[in-house]
This record gives C-alpha cells, structure tokens and sequence, in this order.
C-alpha cells in the first residue's frame, strides 16, 4: 500500500495537547508542541501503559506508569525504566 492516510486536520490539536488514534489496527499517539506534530506508538515499550494518559511538557512526554519515565521526541525512552520490558 502507497500514498497517505489522512490522520487528523492541523487544527485539531493545539500546542501541548495529544491524541490517541489507532490506524489500521495500531494505537498512535499524536502530540503537538508548538507548531510540530509527532507520532509515536501510544503503548510505553516499558510495561505497556497507555501514553495518552500521561503528560506532555515541550517535546517530553511522560508515561503514567508508577515509576515515571520519559519518551523522547524520537520515541525512546530517556528517563525511568533502564530498559524496555521487551528487547
Ligand atoms: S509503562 Fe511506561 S515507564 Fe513503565
């Protein structure tokens, strides 16, 4: 399959805010921080939480798990957890 899939429109996020979407079967993540848009997996690599429930500050978006962690703008983790649950 080729081409795009239309997700979201620009004016459905603002700045700060995310949104879980799920596209073919898979549960997206999509943030807005100043005029960028990200995507990532909506499910933390870690234990599996769902990352629309956490929080959004700049580019660093924390997981609800107890233990906090972070994700980065890349998608890998960067604070919490020394490894991913799986890998
Ligand atoms: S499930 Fe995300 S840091 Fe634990």
């Amino acid at each position: 399959m080729g081409g795009f899939i239309r997700i979201a429109k620009t004016g459905d996020l603002t700045s700060g805010t995310m949104k879980k979407i799920t596209v073919m079967g898979h549960d997206l993540l999509l943030a807005r921080t100043g005029e960028r848009y990200y995507c990532t997996d909506a499910t933390c690599p870690h234990l599996g939480s769902d990352l629309s429930k956490g929080s959004l500050a700049g580019t660093t978006l924390t997981c609800p798990c107890i233990i906090p962690g972070s994700i980065s703008q890349t998608g890998t983790l960067c604070s919490g957890p020394t490894s991913p649950a799986y890998g």
